[in-house]
C-alpha cells in the first residue's frame, strides 16, 4: 500500500508507539484487502461501547488507549452503551455493570469521542456529505450512511474505526470504491408497501437471508410514501440478517437516482407468501415483559407516535415500556411534551442504550416485543429471549392488556 511521506512517518512510530499500534491496524486491514491507499475521512462512529459486548478485555483495550493520550482527530460519535447513562439505577441496571460501563465512558470521555451514545448518529449531528469517506461501525448506520446518504464506509469493527477516528484516515478498499457499490441483485416487491416499519422490518429480514453479503436492488411500487424512517429499519435488518452494508431503492436512494445498471442481473420478487411465512415464525403465545420501541434509535417522528398511541388509547401501560432513542431526541421529545405522555403513562422514554446491547437477560427480561427486524434476528442469540414481532400500535397494545 502506498503511504505518504508523514504516514510512513506514523507507521514506522517516529510519533510514538500509540500511533504506531493505530497505523500498523489500518495498513494491515489495507494490505489484507488490497487497498492502495488511505484515504481521508471527514467523521468516525465507533461500536464495541457496552460493557456486555467488549467485557473486561476491551476496557483495558480502551483504558490502555486512553491512558496514552490518544484523541480522535475528527469528528466521532459513540454507539449505545449498555445503560442508560442517567438512570441507570432508576432502571434497575446491575450495580456491577454500571461501574463497569462507566469506567468505558471516560475512556472514550478522554479521547475526546463524543458521547452521544446512538445507532442513529445521522439524526443528530454526524451527517456526512454524499461521496464523503467515513468510518463508521454499526451495522444499521453503516448501511444508512451507504444506502440513503451516499457517503462511503466499510463496515468496520469497533478497533478499526477507533484507529480511523485518531488517523484521520481509513484503507481505501471494498465501499470506498464506485466498482463495489453496484448492485448485485435485484428484488421487486410485488405488493402494497404498508406504512409501517415493523413491514420494512420483515422485507429486511427476507432478502437479507437470499442476498447474503451482496447489494440489493429494490424496486418498490408506490415508494413515494417510504419515510426515512422506514428506510432505517429496512437497512438495519439487511444488515443484521445479510451482513449488507449498501443497498438501492429504485427512485429513492441517491446512486439508485443517478441510474444504476441493473440489466443481466438475478431478479427475485417478494409477494405477500414470502411475508405471511416470516412473520408466522415469530408466532407466540408468550407475554411480553419488556416491549421495546426504537432499534435502530428513535426518531422524534416515532417518539411522537408512542405518544399519539398513549393519548388515542388513553392508555396505561402494564408491562415495562422502553422507548430507546439518543439523548438529542429525548431532549426534544421532553420539550415537546411526548416524554411526559409516555411516562405518564407508565413507560420510559431511555436513551444511551438498547434492548440488545443493554443486560436484559441479566435483568430478568425472557419476552420481548419489538418492531424491529434487527433486533428481532439479534434478541434470541444474544439476549436469550423471545421474540414477540409486531407494529408500534400492536406491541404497545400488548402492554396495556
Ligand atoms: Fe441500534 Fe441497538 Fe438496534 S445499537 S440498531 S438499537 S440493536
Amino acid at each position: 500500500m502506498h503511504l505518504t511521506r508523514e504516514e510512513e512517518k506514523l507507521y514506522a512510530g517516529e510519533y510514538g508507539e500509540a500511533l504506531e499500534t493505530c497505523m500498523n491496524l489500518l495498513v494491515s486491514l489495507g494490505d489484507i484487502y488490497g487497498a492502495e491507499k488511505l484515504v481521508d475521512i471527514s467523521s468516525a462512529q465507533v461500536s464495541g461501547v457496552s460493557y456486555k459486548t467488549i467485557g473486561e478485555k476491551g476496557l483495558e483495550f480502551l483504558k490502555d488507549l486512553a491512558d496514552q493520550g490518544l484523541k480522535a482527530s475528527v469528528p466521532t460519535t459513540l454507539n449505545p452503551a449498555g445503560m442508560d447513562l442517567r438512570r441507570y439505577d432508576e432502571l434497575k441496571f446491575p450495580k456491577d455493570f454500571a461501574k463497569k460501563q462507566l469506567e468505558i465512558i471516560d475512556c472514550f470521555k478522554r479521547m475526546e469521542i463524543e458521547i452521544s451514545c446512538t445507532c442513529t448518529p445521522y439524526l443528530t449531528g454526524n451527517v456526512p456529505m454524499f461521496g464523503s469517506h467515513v468510518a463508521w461501525a454499526e451495522s444499521s448506520a453503516v448501511a444508512y450512511v451507504n444506502s440513503v446518504i451516499g457517503a462511503r464506509t466499510n463496515r468496520e469493527g469497533g478497533p478499526s474505526a477507533l484507529a480511523a477516528a485518531i488517523i484521520g484516515k481509513t484503507p481505501c478498499y471494498g465501499y470506498h470504491l464506485d466498482e463495489n457499490r453496484l448492485p448485485t441483485q435485484v428484488f421487486e416487491v410485488d405488493m402494497e408497501l404498508e406504512d409501517a416499519s415493523s413491514f420494512y422490518g420483515i422485507l429486511g429480514r427476507i432478502t437479507g437471508k437470499i442476498v447474503k453479503n451482496g447489494i440489493p436492488y429494490f424496486k418498490f411500487k408506490n415508494c413515494e410514501s417510504i419515510k426515512n424512517d422506514y428506510l432505517k429499519a429496512l437497512g438495519a435488518a439487511l444488515a443484521a440478517s445479510g451482513g449488507v452494508a449498501l443497498y438501492h431503492v429504485e427512485g429513492i436512494t441517491p446512486e439508485a437516482k443517478k441510474g444504476l445498471e441493473i440489466t443481466g442481473l438475478e431478479k427475485v420478487v417478494i409477494g405477500k407468501d414470502d411475508f405471511e411465512k416470516e412473520y408466522d415464525s415469530f408466532k407466540t403465545s408468550e407475554k411480553p415483559d419488556l416491549i421495546c420501541i426504537g432499534c435502530p434509535h428513535c426518531s422524534l417522528d416515532e417518539i411522537k407516535e408512542v405518544a399519539e398511541f398513549v393519548k388515542s388509547e388513553n392508555a396505561k401501560f402494564n408491562a415495562e415500556v422502553w422507548v430507546c432513542t439518543s439523548i438529542h431526541m429525548k431532549s426534544i421529545a421532553d420539550r415537546m411534551g411526548y416524554t411526559k405522555i409516555i411516562e405518564d403513562a407508565g413507560g420510559k422514554v431511555v436513551v444511551d442504550t438498547c434492548m440488545v446491547v443493554a443486560p436484559i437477560e441479566e435483568m430478568g427480561y425472557k419476552n420481548v416485543a419489538t418492531n424491529s427486524g434487527k433486533a428481532a434476528t439479534y434478541l434470541p442469540g444474544f439476549c436469550k429471549s423471545n421474540v414477540i414481532y409486531g407494529t408500534t400500535y400492536e406491541i404497545l397494545k400488548k402492554a396495556t392488556e
